[in-house]
């Protein structure tokens, strides 16, 4: 006997179809909510991947040739994105700009390359290890605009035959969020506000997705800073609104800039996936970072903003690794995550990507003997290749 359940089924199927509606007239398509990372291909940086050569180097020479071989297919395929943390380091865009076309031009698919847009005046407010070269004190404000923003704009708006994905200022609005009891991050506050609202601002074009940064599960996630980072997300895209690109302030022509979404866990060590759900994560519903998107999306569409998220998996630590949450400096042990790709298993992630460059330090803390901010560390990188997500030499 069939059972009722299908019954009822075939019946509404058969209503649905004489309810059916005219087709439709042509005309033009509504706008699409494209995930800007599908159909392409991510970015394989020649910059980073020649670092990788040191590595590959060092297994040899330990008579390691698996992993050595292990590094050469990491150099192949892994994309990473491109960080521009300092003025002299605008080059950086030409240098990705040149090897992104001849890529397209190799293999003839289209490339999105990922920037890092790093160079806020007072960076890096609480913890300090990456303060970088603008201090608002002596105008750099003014000299964010005009000597980084502009050109770096200029840079993409030049390249419409590439498409771009920006992540904005990492670490930022996080701070403003959580860390106002810190003197710096307070006085940085409305300067880190205004800076971000003018990247958005100088970035409106087709080709460009712009992802202001989020932090990470176990920062913003916690139910109580959920609904405070959603308004500080919104309250910068507003600001945008009023400013003309470049940095002159004016009415202007009413606009609503738009970012493309949010990315987590730059730079951190958070799965997206995370095998065992740590002590220290208790009772928060952001325990990996698939669990972060999900509980961060209702509180940004409720403030009007895109949810939409990419995920760092540069580096993972490997479970029992941290006994803190708090927990962000050359962690070990880690390794490489998933490989980047657009099969998240969550309709609200683009895609995961590898934002911070594994091999580059996070400071001089952590792992013994890590060097400077962003510096070169082939032990830390070797861990990496040893420790990597199974995905990454698939
Ligand atoms: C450093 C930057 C570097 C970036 C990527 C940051 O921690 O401050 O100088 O470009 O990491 O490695």
């Amino acid at each position: 006997m069939r059972p009722v359940a299908s019954l009822v089924t075939a019946l509404s199927a058969a209503s649905v179809v004489a309810a059916a509606p005219p087709l439709p007239v042509p005309g033009p398509a509504p706008p699409k909510d494209v995930n800007p990372f599908q159909g392409k291909t991510h970015f394989v940086d020649p910059a980073w991947t020649a670092k990788l050569d040191q590595t590959y180097a060092a297994f040899k020479q330990q008579g390691d040739k698996v992993n050595a071989e292990r590094v050469r297919k990491i150099q192949k395929s892994m994309s990473t994105f491109v960080w521009v943390s300092r003025m002299s380091e605008l080059s950086n865009i030409d240098n990705a700009i040149k090897a992104a076309r001849q890529a397209r031009l190799r293999t003839g698919k289209k490339q999105i390359v990922g920037l890092v847009l790093y160079n806020l005046p007072d960076r890096d407010c609480s913890a300090g290890e990456s303060a970088g070269e603008l201090k608002s004190s002596e105008k750099g404000l003014e000299r964010y605009k005009k000597e980084f923003l502009k050109p770096y704009a200029e840079k993409v708006a030049a390249a419409p035959d590439l498409d771009f994905a920006i992540v904005l200022e990492p670490d930022s609005l996080g701070n403003l969020v959580t860390n106002m009891g810190i003197e710096f991050c307070a006085q940085a506050a409305p300067v880190y506000r205004e800076g971000i609202a003018n990247a958005i601002a100088s970035l409106q074009f087709p080709h460009v997705h712009l992802y202001m940064d989020a932090a990470h599960g176990g920062w913003l996630g916690w139910n109580d800073n959920l609904p405070l980072a959603a308004k500080e997300f919104a309250t910068v895209v507003s600001l945008s609104n009023n400013i003309t690109a470049f940095g002159a302030k004016g009415p202007g022509p009413k606009k609503t800039n738009k970012i493309r979404g949010f990315a987590t866990n730059v730079s951190n060590y958070n799965p997206f996936n995370a095998l065992v759900r740590e002590n220290y994560t208790e009772w928060s519903n952001s325990w990996d970072e698939s669990h972060y998107a999900s509980s961060l999306a209702p509180f940004l569409e409720a403030e009007g903003l895109p949810a939409h998220f990419i995920v760092d998996q540069g580096r993972v630590h490997l479970p029992g690794a941290r006994k803190e949450w708090g927990e962000w400096c050359n962690v070990a042990p880690a390794g490489f995550g998933p490989a980047p790709t657009t099969t998240t298993n969550n309709t609200v992630v683009d895609s995961l990507v590898w934002i911070k460059p594994g091999g580059e330090s996070d400071g001089q803390c952590g792992f013994p003997g890590a060097p400077r901010a962003g510096a070169w560390h082939d032990e830390y990188v070797q861990m990496l290749v040893q420790n990597a997500d199974p995905s990454v030499y698939a």
